[in-house]
């Protein structure tokens, strides 16, 4: 039986297995998927256990998209544009870290028939995941791109891989169509995001990569002036649908239920 794992730290609420071993059922494959809680330094003996095939595919959730990267044989070019590697799987007695969130979003953007294409988009945050969104939209045809994070170091470094990025101060409201939240702000049910919401307009859409709580204070509040909104469940999913794709090669069936 071909064994798959998520690492992570924390991992108990990972829903990636519960996703995983019903497509690995829906398609009679002789799989189990499990999560494995890790620390930094039992890296190394995971990605060997994937050379020498007792494992033969992972997922990599926070904390360790970027640091398992020194292990990996070969980065595809997501991954390498990124810095950041959420599926790893061994082929020609390579191991290759590859990145699924980049198509995940896309794909998700497009399951609810939502185009970037001229729009102006607002990003809240600069960590681990922002890389694969910037990316993502600019295949999407975004007209420009906004980042603003707490820390300003954060935007300044990705400014100088993405230069076209227009960087603005923590706490400013610019116009946009679309903002994102890709902070970790709304993981806990009374964080609140500092953010004018009385100067945005009811047009615009509110996206948060959060899904779990399903709506955050951010999420809601852009509900109460009349917004679109959508949460970053279907990005979960269809990271995990490229995942399978990768390992399988079977593009697993996709619907809003398979979570619940
Ligand atoms: P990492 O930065 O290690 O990749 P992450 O979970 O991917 O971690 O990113 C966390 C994001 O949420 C960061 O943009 C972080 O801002 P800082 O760079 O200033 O830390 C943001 N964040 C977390 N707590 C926040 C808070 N209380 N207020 C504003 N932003 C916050």
């Amino acid at each position: 039986m071909k064994k798959y794992l998520v690492i992570g730290n924390p991992i108990e609420h990972s829903l990636s297995p519960k996703l995983h071993n019903h497509w690995i059922k829906e398609n009679n494959i002789n799989a189990i998927y499990e999560k494995r809680k890790l620390d930094e330094v039992d890296i190394k003996n995971i990605i060997s256990d994937i050379k020498n095939e007792k494992i033969e595919g992972i997922n990599v959730t926070l904390p360790f998209k970027k640091s398992v990267i020194p292990f990996l044989d070969e980065l595809t070019i997501p991954a390498k544009e990124t810095q950041s590697v959420n599926t790893i799987f061994k082929k020609n007695n390579k191991v290759f870290g590859d990145n699924t969130d980049i198509g995940g979003f896309e794909r998700a953007l497009k399951y609810i028939n939502y185009s970037v294409k001229n729009k102006k988009v607002f990003i809240l945050g600069a960590g681990g995941v922002v890389p694969s969104i910037i990316i993502a939209l600019k295949r999407l045809g975004v007209d420009q791109i906004i980042l603003s994070n707490r820390t300003k170091d954060k935007t300044e470094y990705l400014k100088k891989i993405y230069p076209d990025l227009k960087i603005i101060d923590w706490g400013e409201t610019p116009n946009f169509h679309m903002i994102i939240n890709a902070t970790s702000m709304g993981l806990k049910k009374d964080d609140e995001i500092k953010l004018n919401y009385n100067d945005i307009g009811p047009k615009n859409f509110f996206y948060d990569i959060i899904y779990n709580p399903s709506q955050t204070n951010f999420l809601l509040k852009a509900k109460r002036l009349g917004s679109q909104i959508e949460n970053g469940k279907m990005m979960f999913i269809f990271q995990a649908q490229l995942a399978f794709k990768i390992w399988h090669n079977i593009l697993p069936k996709v619907n809003d239920n398979l979570l619940d």
